[in-house]
């Protein structure tokens, strides 16, 4: 069967770098989402912006294999870390995703899936080595060579690439109290963002093999406001295009 990879990302910015390498494009649009389909180095591809939360990410997920047939599905975006390594400007690629702000007790134990009778979704493990292989790759080549001099002094950059758990909530998590609180329940969580886990599900119930990268753009702490604007415009898009590139060249 012909590949064809749906990419999505969590900002219009990172993904609108995405669509530029692009090549026979057409554009569609459905539910106020812009689709573009064509080709990156002779793979096709469909890319869209998810939009922001677990919500609008779903629907955006279900149009891409619903009415685009994909075969795979990358989500690529932003984080906040919550493991203690982690710092601004390195890269998680999933291992598993849960929805952190999802309680339906006394019915079902904590963060479990209605219906689905567990907690965690496994990313698949084939796009998560070639995931973590392209961004291997790049940070060999010099994360220099990806967002420019400028950016890696600015933002102190030495990225590292790690493998684990994602949580996913709609909260933007920017306090010490509830990134805690998170840490508490969910010890093995490397990161929190807004759309993930959301995804993950969606491939789980078509049977679409997905992963999720993520750049740590703050420390879901009372700093993680300051951060984030700033870290999108200068290094966020330009990681996105360069993974999503590699990817595409190993495919
Ligand atoms: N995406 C990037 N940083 C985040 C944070 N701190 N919380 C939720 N989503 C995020």
């Amino acid at each position: 069967m012909t590949r064809n990879i749906g990419i999505l990302g969590a900002m219009a910015q990172e993904i609108d770098e995405v669509k530029a390498l692009l090549t026979d494009k057409t554009i569609v649009r459905i539910a106020n989402r812009e689709f573009v389909v064509g080709k990156i180095n002779n793979v096709r591809c469909v890319v869209a912006f998810s939009k922001w939360g677990k919500v609008a990410a779903t629907i955006t997920a279900t149009l891409l294999i619903q009415e685009f047939g994909v075969t795979d599905l990358f989500f690529i975006g932003t984080a906040g870390a919550l493991a203690d390594g982690l710092k601004v400007g390195d890269i998680v690629v999933s291992k598993r995703l849960v929805q952190h702000d999802l309680d339906a007790r006394p019915m079902l134990s904590r963060f479990e899936l209605p219906l689905l009778n567990r907690v965690y979704i496994n990313s698949d493990p084939e796009l998560t080595e070639l995931a973590g292989k392209a961004v291997s790759d790049l940070l060999q080549n010099g994360v220099e060579n990806m967002v420019g001099e400028e950016a890696v002094k600015e933002f102190n950059l030495a990225p590292t690439l790690h493998f684990g758990d994602i949580a996913s909530g709609d909260q933007f998590i920017n306090s010490d109290e509830k990134r805690n609180e998170i840490l508490g329940l969910l010890p093995d969580v490397q990161c929190v963002e807004m759309e993930g886990a959301a995804v993950a599900q969606v491939c789980l119930e078509f049977n679409v093999p997905f992963t999720v990268i993520r750049t740590i753009s703050d420390t879901a702490d009372h700093n993680a406001r300051v951060d984030f604007g700033k870290f999108i415009v200068e290094v966020a898009n330009a990681y996105s295009r360069a993974i999503v590139l590699e990817i595409m060249r190993l495919i």
